[in-house]
């Protein structure tokens, strides 16, 4: 689509001219109860016909209407300039706990896989939390994150409307008075997906499929239990994020089919970051960051060998798995 098209030309455009492209622009005016019935008469034309009365009826002035397309337009534009604008990303280390520098540079590139291990309190949720925040040199770390090699602009952190990071935090807890479906359907359309009830029914249908227990579209959000609200919160990131850059704080600990939500938050070209004490999700990365003390202590490749062994314990996995599956249902585990 072409980007540098200004709000005159589109106004100036037939009704037929814009039906397929451009049909959003119809929509946005529909959405103010102007309905559009001659193909070959412009938007300028359809909007002068109305009369003073007739605005006063939508609720809007003519002019203010106008200076909301413009809005509407520049927003639009500029959110598909900016459809993936992050390559990569770049950790410039700061310190450990005890004040001694990390000595790290890492850089990480669109299409990356990374976990992070260490033990509890070492740190995995800071660095994640650091590159949420695009930490420059002002968190408990010192760290710097730098976007495609340049200090981001840190207006970045507060913008909703072209967010760079989806983060699965570790601890999450609906606390929204609406349903599953009312919460769905608000993200989607805020993302202006064309058939949000569709996408949210896609989305529900994913999420069971991750946890055990279903829930439906009536569930309310705060009745949700831990593990259901995260298999939620994962297809919703999977199906609807445009973020390029996707932070997940341990998948593990919910009771849902880890490996499943991996693979369904990977299918892009996004740059992962995963802290995990999972073995199977840390080899699953091509690389991982060992943390230790707080600190960077060192990045590792996953080597041939270790896929290999991935093999195994994948086999192991699944015996475990299965055993969890009867423990859930109330059989005995009598024989492994
Ligand atoms: N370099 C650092 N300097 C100072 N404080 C730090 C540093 N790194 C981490 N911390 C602090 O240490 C605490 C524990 O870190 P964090 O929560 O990230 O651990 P974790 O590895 O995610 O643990 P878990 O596996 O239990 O989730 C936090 O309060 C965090 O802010
Ligand atoms: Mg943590």
């Amino acid at each position: 689509m072409d980007k540098n098209i200004n709000t005159a030309e589109i106004l100036l455009s037939t009704v037929g001219s814009l039906e397929n492209e451009f049909a959003f622009v119809l929509q946005y005016f529909s959405d103010f109860g102007i309905h559009f019935n001659e193909k070959l008469q412009s938007i300028d034309q359809r909007l002068n016909e109305l009369t003073p009365d007739e605005y006063d009826d939508l609720g809007i002035s003519q002019e203010q209407l106008l200076q909301n397309f413009e809005q509407f337009l520049q927003q639009k534009f500029s959110g598909q300039k900016e459809d993936n604008p992050i390559q990569s990303i770049r950790i410039l280390g700061g310190h450990n706990k005890s004040g001694e520098a990390e000595n790290a540079d890492i850089y990480l590139s669109k299409g990356s896989i990374t976990s992070i291990v260490g033990p509890t309190g070492s740190g995995k949720s800071r660095l994640l939390a650091d590159i949420e925040w695009m930490a420059q040199n002002d968190t408990p770390t010192g760290r710097t994150i730098l976007i495609n090699d340049e200090l981001p602009d840190i207006s970045l952190r507060f913008s909703l409307e072209h967010k760079l990071v989806a983060q699965l935090s570790q601890n999450m807890n609906f606390v929204m008075d609406a349903s599953v479906q009312e919460f769905l359907i608000m993200h989607a359309e805020s993302r202006n997906v064309k058939n949000a009830t569709s996408m949210v029914d896609k989305i529900i249908l994913q999420a069971n499929e991750l946890a055990g227990e279903s829930f439906t579209g009536e569930t309310p959000l705060t009745s949700l239990s831990g593990g259901q609200s995260r298999a939620l919160m994962i297809a919703d990131t999977a199906l609807l994020s445009t973020s390029p850059v996707v932070l997940i704080d341990e998948i593990e600990n919910a009771g849902i089919d880890r490996k499943k939500a991996l693979q369904l938050l990977v299918r892009n070209e996004k740059i992962i970051l995963m802290a995990t004490h999972d073995p199977i999700l840390a080899l699953m990365a091509e690389q991982r960051l060992v943390i230790k003390n707080g600190g960077i202590h060192k990045l590792l490749i996953t080597s041939k060998a270790e896929k290999n062994n991935l093999k195994q314990l994948e086999t192991l996995d699944a015996q475990i798995m299965e055993l969890r599956q009867k423990l859930r249902s109330g059989e005995e585990i009598n024989s492994t």
